[in-house]
């Protein structure tokens, strides 16, 4: 009985997750790599990302607006730029790669979570 509870408390996280993964593989995938040590692609490899200095992938050449943010992302920090990079990071090269439904950033966001 409690298993069932529990499981049933975490499957709505595990969705959004899931979620998350398949709006990364249609929006983000083809600039950005999730397996640790896999190569940078036009964007920087995203494994770990969250807690990570931003534009901390040594292995990546930033903006100099990513270069000089001077913080780590968190959850906040990421769903902003999702939202609006260029209005986070004016000059970031990034773009215009946003994600307007709030829904989706709140599920990527999951998803970046748990790449480590
Ligand atoms: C057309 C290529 C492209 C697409 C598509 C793209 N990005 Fe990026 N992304 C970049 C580039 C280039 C940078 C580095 C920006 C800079 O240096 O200013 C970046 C930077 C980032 C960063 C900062 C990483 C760090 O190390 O500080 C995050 C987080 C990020 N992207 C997430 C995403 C997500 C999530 C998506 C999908 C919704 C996405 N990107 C779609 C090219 C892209």
């Amino acid at each position: 009985m409690i298993r069932g509870v529990l499981l049933l408390l975490a499957l709505p996280g595990l969705a959004l997750a899931q979620q998350g993964q398949a709006v990364f593989v249609n929006h983000c995938a083809s600039c950005h790599a999730v397996e640790r040590g896999a190569p940078e692609q036009a964007g920087p490899n995203l494994a770990g990302v969250m807690g990570r200095r931003i534009g901390g992938d040594p292995a990546f050449g930033y903006s100099p607006a990513l270069e000089q943010a001077g913080a780590a992302w968190d959850r906040d920090r990421l769903l902003r730029f999702l939202a609006d990079p260029e209005e986070m990071f004016p000059g970031t090269w990034m773009g215009a790669n946003s994600l307007p439904q709030a829904a989706e950033r709140a599920a990527v966001a999951d998803y970046l979570q748990s790449v480590r």
